[in-house]
């Protein structure tokens, strides 16, 4: 049976099938009962997983906003994404199914994960990797990637991974500001059947940044690579060594020990790097994985997201192993070879959970339901949709060309500071097209305008969070007190996430889109500061201010607006070449779709470039209130 849909078509009902499956079937009444004490919702979450220490408190918040969840506790991550399950049936369960581009298969039981992990664990701390230590991870999306995370948990190190898709200058402002002893990469990786060069990215990055001693190679593609000797090592090698077998102890953490770093674009400057912790986080991203995906035993779950934002750390690698899942991963493209790509794959594989990009919908909306109609998609019980709003059009196609209008889409709405879903519904929840619908259990939303008071239902405002939550970042590495003015100083007491959104007269949100100098390019987070210096480091550009512009498949396209230094002239070749050179030095994703070259940019008189005055121009629409405008 498909989905009942009102009359007027606004909303869609769960099915009676959804329904009887549904782990929480009453929605009203838990969301009732946590919202009414948070910490005993959270407290019981926290009681299904395993602690070396239990807590002396849920929720520490003499502090705040830092708050310290589960304070006096100790764990770690990995106890419970991995060595609890050698002692259970799960030991012989497949935790990773992994596809190749070129369609090689690699699975891994949880044994024979815990196994992996144990070895590079070993390695990394023969390496002199000690606990608080920093590696950066520069990866494709491979098996590797998954294991090298899990190793540096488990030994108490810090990982920080930067996207495979970014370049030299990104790479390396990050491998500086984390001080990283080790980096691990690869020799390349396939995309759309080429080769991209990480190792060699990998190698400029790290020339100047002083604290790398070690860079771990592991062989994905087999093109030859430079391997500088006393620095560089195979991981293949590595892991073949007798000092890589046996046991590995998992480190006990205290709660609020950091467990990794994630650097991501905010309003100015350069990116930050947010710190999650071991305890908070695992209890927010198991809990929010059960009930939004309903994640069971015999599920074969698939996040399509890339590990190294926060969607793949929280749930393409913590989130299904602490629920002891089997999570599958593909390394490529969904549109490579062919556009049925993906669909071949949910049929082969019998993913039951498809959890993807408004992004990614619409691009293979694009090609028409012919493509995934030749595939048999009955296996689909759950779909996801993350990373910016999703235009009811998509949401639509989604539902009923993916799901045949029987599996309902978990639209979720959060972000890389709050670690795991704040808006989302759950399976049996009545869905709108294009809303994230409610609140998670024990979190409460709202609209403020710019002075704290609340906004009507129906009228655009910032989006407020009214309670903490267990998964949040901890802080911002190096610079506490740029955690506190940039979410917590706005609306005192309240997290303020940096978007606009609106509440309909039936609690239902509908988020906008970012409130500051955030670009949401394919639902990646790129931030115009970092656009910017890419584009003055080309020898033609002396200023350059970028914006996003609506695009039908991307979400938002970059619109890059550069004055030329003295001696240059304006030609296509010249617009060519500086998108090249700002492709090459942050990774292809940054690329500019449009650069037009000007002689002046709007400003105000402090200097300030106004970017609304630039979007009204490139969308041909009014400037709006320019009496701040410099001459
Ligand atoms: C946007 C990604 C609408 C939003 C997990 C947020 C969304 C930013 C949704 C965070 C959604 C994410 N609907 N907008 N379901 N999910 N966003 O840190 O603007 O990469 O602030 O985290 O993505 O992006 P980030």
């Amino acid at each position: 049976m498909t989905d009942r849909i009102s009359p007027d078509g606004e909303i869609y009902y769960p099915t009676p099938e959804v329904v009887a499956q549904a782990r929480v079937k009453d929605w009203d009444a838990l969301a009732k009962s946590a919202l009414a004490d948070p910490l005993a919702f959270w407290a019981g979450e926290a009681e299904e997983l395993e602690w070396y220490r239990r807590w002396d408190k849920v929720l520490d918040d003499s502090k705040k906003p830092f708050y310290k969840w589960f304070a006096g506790a100790q764990c770690n991550i990995i106890h419970n994404a991995l060595d609890r399950h050698q002692k259970t049936g799960k030991k012989n369960k497949l935790s990773l199914v992994w596809v190749g581009e070129r369609n090689e298969v690699r699975t891994y039981s949880y044994f024979a994960l815990n196994r992996d992990v144990c070895k590079f664990a070993n390695v990394l701390k023969a390496m002199g990797v000690k606990k608080g230590d920093r590696v950066t991870i520069y990866m494709p999306r491979i098996p590797e990637i998954v294991i090298a995370m899990l190793a540096c948990a488990k030994i108490g190190a810090i990982h920080s991974v930067v996207y495979g898709g970014f370049s030299v200058d990104a790479l390396q402002g990050r491998i500086e500001d984390s001080e990283s002893k080790v980096v691990v990469t690869a020799d390349g990786g396939f995309m759309n059947g080429k080769v991209v060069e990480l190792k060699k990215i990998v190698d400029d990055a790290v020339r100047h940044a002083p604290t790398v001693e070690t860079v771990i190679v592991v062989q994905r593609t087999g093109h030859e690579v430079r391997m500088e000797p006393g620095r560089d090592y195979w991981y293949h090698d590595l892991m073949k060594l007798p000092l890589a077998t046996g046991v590995s102890a998992t480190e006990v953490m205290d709660a609020y020990d950091p467990l990794y770093m994630l650097y991501t674009s905010g309003t100015t400057g350069k990116p930050k790097g947010l710190i999650h912790c071991h305890g908070g986080y695992m209890v927010g991203v198991y809990s929010t994985l059960k009930y939004v995906f309903d994640l069971k035993d015999e599920d074969r779950y698939w996040c399509a997201a890339d590990p190294g934002w926060v969607t793949g750390h929280s749930y393409i690698v913590y989130g299904p192993l602490l629920m002891g899942a089997t999570t599958f991963m593909y390394e490529g493209a969904p549109t490579y070879p062919y556009p049925n790509r993906w669909w071949h794959l949910v049929e082969k594989y019998g993913i039951t959970i498809l959890y993807t990009a408004p992004t990614a919908i619409r691009g293979l909306m694009r090609f028409g339901e012919s493509w995934p109609n030749r595939h048999d998609l009955s296996t689909l019980r759950i779909l996801g949709s993350v990373g910016e709003p999703i235009n009811p059009e998509a949401w639509k196609w989604y539902h009923r060309g993916i799901g045949k209008g029987r599996c309902p889409i978990m639209d979720t709405w959060w972000q890389t500071e709050t670690g795991m879903f704040q808006l989302t519904p759950t399976p049996v929840v009545p869905l709108k097209p294009g809303s994230a619908t409610r609140p998670f259990f024990g979190q409460d939303a709202e609209i403020l305008d710019e002075n704290g008071g609340p906004v009507p239902d129906g009228e655009e405002g910032f989006l407020a969070l009214k309670n903490p939550w267990p998964a949040a970042a901890i802080t911002i590495y190096k610079d506490p007190d740029r955690y506190v003015n940039q979410y917590w100083s706005k609306y005192p007491g309240r997290y303020m996430a940096g978007d606009s959104a609106k509440r309909d007269k039936d609690g239902y949100f509908w988020v906008i889109g970012r409130t500051d100098d955030v670009i949401k390019v394919s639902g990646y987070r790129l931030g115009t500061a970092e656009v910017e210096s890419a584009l003055v480091s080309h020898p033609a550009v002396a200023e350059a201010a970028v914006i996003g512009v609506s695009h039908e498949v991307k979400g938002q396209a970059i619109y890059a607006y550069c004055i030329l230094r003295k001696g240059f002239k304006e030609s296509e070749e010249l617009a060519d070449e500086v998108k090249a050179h700002v492709g090459k030095h942050m990774g292809p994703i940054v690329r500019p779709e449009k650069i037009t070259f000007v002689d002046s940019l709007p400003k105000t008189r402090s200097g300030k470039i106004m970017r609304r005055v630039l979007n009204a121009r490139a969308q041909g629409l009014p400037e709006g209130d320019v009496s701040t405008l410099e001459e």
